[in-house]
């Protein structure tokens, strides 16, 4: 019999909170944690605890490094909120084309319907924007988001490019075929009239977007941030967009920075809450746990 704590509960600073009442015998130190967004790095690991299992694909919440001295297994849910994240990369896009977070701004300014007929006519001409049909969208990370992107811009007319740290050209290729083999990230940044992010925050992706990646992009080009907040350079990007050389920074991170910053959509991290999503992944979690626990095999650690 294994003791688990399953917890979604996190208090005012974003520390977790366990829930007892999941616990399967009630005895003793948990053997095992599920967790999604709950920050387990004050979290005192019992000596009973083999494996902490995160709902969702980044583990930045998960203190891996001690789990990793202690022999603690850490695992993740690859995959099972990619369509979810997709989805909203896409809607990212659109927004950032088609001014359309502006345009919804000045329609709620409108008072009546005389107003709305005096001024629909300025507000046509000020929010006009792009097609994205034929433009050209890089994607860095092909991992199972970043390829179901390049696809599913693929399937809307964008000509795609996309570049992984971490894999061959051919490799990348193999992984969607919607996708132009590039040799390299600087190949993607020149050509994108849009860029999106798809790689784990590690100590070599931290920043990557920076002074330097964004003064080798094109002028106006526009930047979707799905993945982790500090993949940015906040700085760099705030003087982007001041200048005109990012026309849309779309984040899914606000913070202190980012919501002072002009031409930028800021969102709450809602790439993978939709209850779809969060069906995937509790589901993937608990199953991989149950092999770890019964069989001590693990496919995403
Ligand atoms: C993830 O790491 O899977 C995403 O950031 C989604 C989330 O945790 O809300």
């Amino acid at each position: 019999m294994f003791t688990i704590k399953t917890l979604n509960k996190i208090d005012e600073r974003g520390l977790a909170l366990f829930d007892r009442r999941y616990e399967i015998n009630g005895e003793g130190e948990e053997d095992a944690i599920l967790v999604r967004s709950a920050k387990m790095h004050d979290y005192v690991m019992p000596k009973s605890l083999l494996a902490i299992g995160r709902a969702g694909a980044g583990v930045n919440n998960i203190p891996v490094d001690q789990c990793a001295e202690k022999g603690v297994v850490v695992f993740n849910t690859p995959g099972a909120n990619a369509n979810a994240v997709k989805e909203l990369v896409i809607a990212g896009i659109l927004l950032s084309s088609r001014n359309i977070v502006g345009g919804i701004q000045w329609a709620q300014t409108l008072k009546g319907q005389e107003d709305v007929a005096k001024q629909v006519e300025s507000g046509k001409g000020a929010f006009t924007g792009p097609e994205i049909e034929g433009k050209v969208l890089g994607v860095i990370g092909l991992g199972a988001i970043g390829v179901l992107v390049a696809n599913a811009a693929a399937s809307l007319g964008m000509e795609v490019y996309g570049y992984d740290p971490f894999i061959s050209v051919d490799a990348a290729w193999g992984l969607s075929r919607a996708v132009h083999k590039a040799p390299s990230m600087e190949e993607v940044l020149a050509k994108a009239d849009y860029v999106t992010v798809h790689v784990p925050l590690m100590e070599g992706t931290r920043k990557m977007i920076n002074k330097e990646s964004l003064g080798s992009m094109k002028d106006g080009v526009r930047i979707l941030n799905f993945s982790r907040d500090a993949l940015v350079d906040d700085e760099a990007m705030e003087e982007a967009t001041a200048s005109g050389k990012v026309s849309y920074y779309v984040t899914d991170f606000p913070n202190e920075k980012t919501i002072g910053m002009q031409n930028v959509i800021a969102i709450p991290h809602l790439g993978a809450s939709t209850p779809e999503s969060e069906v995937n992944c509790a589901i993937m979690a608990a199953q991989e746990l149950k092999n770890y626990l019964e069989h001590g095999s693990i496919k995403n650690s």
